[in-house]
């Protein structure tokens, strides 16, 4: 009973239930009505002819004989008809019924008086005299003492629908016409019924379609960070278009979020990489002109260091420029890695060889460990090459005179973990969230004046994502840093 349209089903079942179980009863209530207005109609001149027959009353004396006479004959022409002879203030003076049928010694006149004066429409009863709880219809005729022509001298009272109405009434009621009408509208509420369903079937159709597309699309959304106000049990169609609504509507604003976030992000990588740009420019500018307007005035070995200057900004605005551009691609999707299987061994060895003077300037020890171990992975050679050279350059940059750096490889079984360890200057636990966001430095004028522009980490976490990778960082002030990342194994040789 979960959907909307077995809902509406069964709402309808009941209402058409209701309706028929009223349509019967007014039904019946209507045939009752119009069978006694009809009735009453039909013999509303018998009291009349009655009283007209024989004189009833004479001399303020009732004529018993004529009555029982009269009331014999009026019961041959309508069998129901039960007669009575009233006073003017409605006591009964006389019948033709055993004495002991009748429990009531006075009736009210009000009635009698309506249907002779016409007062009131159609039909009217009065008290059966015989059953004084009941309300019967009947016909009534002033009556007149032939001696006393002053006044009327009663009412002639004709009970219709007596005690012989009633047998008949009860054997019709259980009739066929009666099981045919309740047949008919029992048919009618069924037809009404499989209309109905039939409609709210075809109406929800389309709702259900609906309902069937919005959930597929939700469920291949589904996120797994999507708190929404669930509708726990949904007990129908709507319940589940509600659930959806939530679920888009978190999504939305999830995206708005998002949105916001990348559009600040954006703004302030605007900020640095002007700021970034300008810095070394201005400079470079500053020395070029200096060199212009002293010109002779400057001796060799100040030129040449102004030169020098220069010259160094420019490689740093070149390689500023450099970084910013391969993140732009790889931002952009437009660089695709080109896989293949190559020696991880060999290329860490290429890599601590380029660094090697670096390194023995610097008075630091750089290490391979393994040393002799082949490991071969699947990845593109040149960008895992620029990883492990910025991980290793940042090692040596923040590593003091005597520390040590090390590259080390350790092979799983469906990966290979790579890690870049030193005893340098750590990074503190503020720092450490962001040393992957772009332009990010901790120490942003000593880095600036060794050359880094804090993209080297960003671009290192861009490629290893492409490559399905992650890098990992833990670092402890004053102690050192390590980095990690894996790489998927395609072979391994001993
Ligand atoms: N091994 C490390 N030891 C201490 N701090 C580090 C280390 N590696 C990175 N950092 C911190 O993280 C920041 C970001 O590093 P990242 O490589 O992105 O930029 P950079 O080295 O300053 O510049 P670039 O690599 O572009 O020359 C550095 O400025 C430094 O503060
Ligand atoms: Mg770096």
């Amino acid at each position: 009973m979960n959907r909307l349209h077995y809902k509406l089903s069964a709402a309808m079942l009941a209402i058409v239930f209701l309706l028929g179980v009223a349509f019967y009863q007014i039904d019946r209530y209507s045939v009752r009505i119009y069978h006694e207005e009809l009735s009453q109609r039909l013999n509303s001149s018998i009291a009349m002819y009655v009283v007209n027959a024989e004189p009833l009353i004479s001399g303020g004396r009732v004529n018993f004989e004529a009555l029982s006479e009269l009331s014999n004959r009026a019961m041959i022409i309508n069998p129901t008809a039960e007669i009575y002879l009233l006073a003017p203030d409605g006591k009964i003076l006389g019948h033709a019924l055993a004495p002991d049928e009748i429990s009531v010694e006075r009736i009210d006149v009000g009635p009698i008086r309506d249907l002779l004066s016409a007062s009131r429409p159609l039909p009217i009863k009065g008290v059966d005299p015989r059953n004084p709880g009941a309300q019967k219809i009947f016909s009534a005729f002033p009556v007149v003492d032939p001696d006393i022509s002053s006044s009327d001298a009663g009412y002639l009272y004709v009970v219709l629908g007596g005690s012989q109405y009633e047998a008949v009434a009860a054997q019709v009621s259980g009739s066929d016409k009666q099981r045919m009408v309740a047949t008919g509208i029992v048919l009618l509420m069924l037809a009404a019924f499989v209309a109905g369903t039939l409609l709210f079937s075809l109406l929800t159709r389309r709702l259900r379609k609906l309902t069937a597309d919005v959930t597929e699309f939700t469920q291949s959304q589904l996120e797994v960070n999507n708190p929404i106000d669930r509708v726990a049990q949904p007990r129908d169609e709507i319940d589940q278009l509600r659930n959806t609504c939530h679920f888009m509507t978190n999504t939305i604003q999830q995206q708005i979020a998002r949105l916001q976030e990348s559009d600040r992000l954006r703004r302030e990588l605007f900020t640095n990489i002007s700021h970034d740009l300008r810095t070394p420019l201005a400079s470079m500018q500053g020395y070029i002109e200096t060199l212009i307007i002293k010109d002779e005035a400057l001796d060799r070995v100040t030129r040449r260091q102004y030169l020098d200057t220069a010259c160094k900004h420019a490689a740093h605005l070149g390689r500023l420029i450099q970084d910013l551009f391969e993140l732009a691609m790889f931002d952009s999707g437009n660089a695709t890695p080109v896989f293949e299987e190559f020696s991880l061994t060999e290329l860490i060895h290429d890599v601590a060889q380029e660094f090697r003077l670096q390194a023995d300037e610097a008075q630091v020890s750089l290490q391979v460990d393994p040393h002799d171990e082949t490991v071969n992975v699947y990845a593109d050679i040149s960008l895992i090459q620029r990883v492990l050279e910025n991980l290793v350059g940042n090692a040596l940059k923040y590593t003091p005179e005597g520390g040590k750096v090390s590259i080390s490889v350790q092979a799983y079984s469906a990966a290979v973990g790579v890690s870049v360890v030193d005893t340098g200057a750590g990074i503190s636990a503020q720092a450490l969230p962001h040393i992957f966001d772009r332009f990010y430095r901790e120490n942003r004028e000593v880095d600036e004046d060794r050359g880094s522009t804090g993209l080297g980490l960003a671009i290192a976490k861009r490629i290893l994502e492409l490559h399905g990778s992650e890098i990992r960082v833990t670092s402890e002030e004053r102690h050192g840093t390590r980095f990690d990342f894996d790489l998927p194994l395609q072979a391994r040789a001993a």
